[in-house]
């Protein structure tokens, strides 16, 4: 596994990044506990050394299993961990909620409820429109003082949202969707990081495994998948083929197709790792080898275009 600074900060963190969102039942259906602990496992055998997670993924969920692994398995100074607050969903409604009360709340419940005395990297979800960017900044100083907190990200930001934030909190990270088929940050954030020396950890990098060419139309995924159109009929048919048309590239780096995916997206200079969401160990270990290397400015050009080809 190959390992990378984060941005200015001081962590090396290992170029694929498990992500836990799959443990979201309302997204993602039933994900067996015994199988998601068995990929953290294996995980840590692979030196994958970097979990991202979020308050909001399961309601709580998603940490409080990750905090009872890290406690039973006495292995919390294996992980770097990054979680995310924005969501408030202390009432049956959630609403977006950025305010400096609220964010020390939030901070707590996700130290409570990952059982470890600091979060390594805490990023806001998005962008919210109504709390000033000074208050944001205010909680963060806060956190940070109190030992709580050791850096800042933010997620889903243009380049515009992220220099206002930057006149008033350092930002370490950003977390945007980016993969073969979502490429709208190219033209300003991934440029605005590389500028700023912000760390970029991509988000959906296999496009929610679209990109791992496994499926085909009438495939029944059981989750959110089920009703989004680029996973049904033609649309899916279209992509499925272009995917397949990337096999001998694959082949010539002896990737599979889904390393190749993960690799293209480590190949921009200024990505620093991919979040992959992991359900099984065997997931995570068919990824981790696309850590290992980079692709050719040819090779990661004729991926490009034969995927916007199909779009
Ligand atoms: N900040 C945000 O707003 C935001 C939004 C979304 C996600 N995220 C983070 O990013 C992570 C990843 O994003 P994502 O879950 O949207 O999508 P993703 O990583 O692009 O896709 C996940 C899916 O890829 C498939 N997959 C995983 N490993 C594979 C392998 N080795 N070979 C073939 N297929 C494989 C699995 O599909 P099957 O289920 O079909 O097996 C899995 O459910 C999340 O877990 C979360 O931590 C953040």
């Amino acid at each position: 596994m190959q390992y990378t600074q984060l941005g200015k900060t001081d962590l090396m963190v290992s170029r694929i990044c498990f992500g836990c969102w799959q443990l979201s039942p309302r997204f993602w259906g039933d994900v067996p506990l015994d199988q998601w602990r068995a990929a953290l496992r294996k995980a840590i055998d692979l030196g994958v050394n970097f979990i991202d997670t979020a308050d909001a993924y399961g309601e709580g969920y998603a940490e409080s299993s990750l905090g009872e692994f890290l406690a039973a398995e006495k292995c919390r100074d294996r992980f770097l961990i990054a979680t995310k607050f924005y969501w408030n969903f202390e009432q049956a409604e959630r609403v977006p909620d950025t305010t400096y009360e609220y964010i020390l709340r939030a901070c707590e419940a996700s130290l409570r409820r990952l059982k470890i005395e600091t979060i390594d990297l805490y990023q806001i979800h998005a962008w919210d429109p109504i709390t000033r960017p000074e208050e944001v900044a205010a909680a963060f100083g806060q956190l940070k003082k109190q030992g709580k907190v050791r850096w800042f990200g933010v997620s889903n930001l243009n380049a515009e949202q992220m220099r206002l934030y930057l006149r008033y909190t350092d930002i370490e990270c950003l977390q945007p969707l980016y993969n073969l088929i979502d490429r709208g940050v190219e033209a300003n954030e991934l440029p605005f990081c590389l500028a700023q020396r912000i760390g970029v950890i991509t988000y959906s990098s296999l496009a929610r495994g679209l990109l791992s060419g496994r499926y085909k139309p009438g495939h029944h995924f059981g989750d959110h998948r089920d009703q989004d159109p680029r996973f049904q009929g033609e649309a899916l048919e279209r992509l499925q083929a272009a995917v397949h048309r990337m096999q001998p590239i694959a082949d010539a780096y002896g990737l599979t197709l889904p390393q190749l995916a993960i690799r293209w997206v480590l190949t921009h200079p200024a990505v620093t790792s991919a979040i992959v969401g992991i359900k099984t160990p065997e997931q995570i270990e068919t990824i981790a080898p696309a850590a290992d290397g980079v692709l050719s400015s040819r090779d990661w050009h004729t991926l490009a275009a034969l995927i916007a080809a199909a779009k």
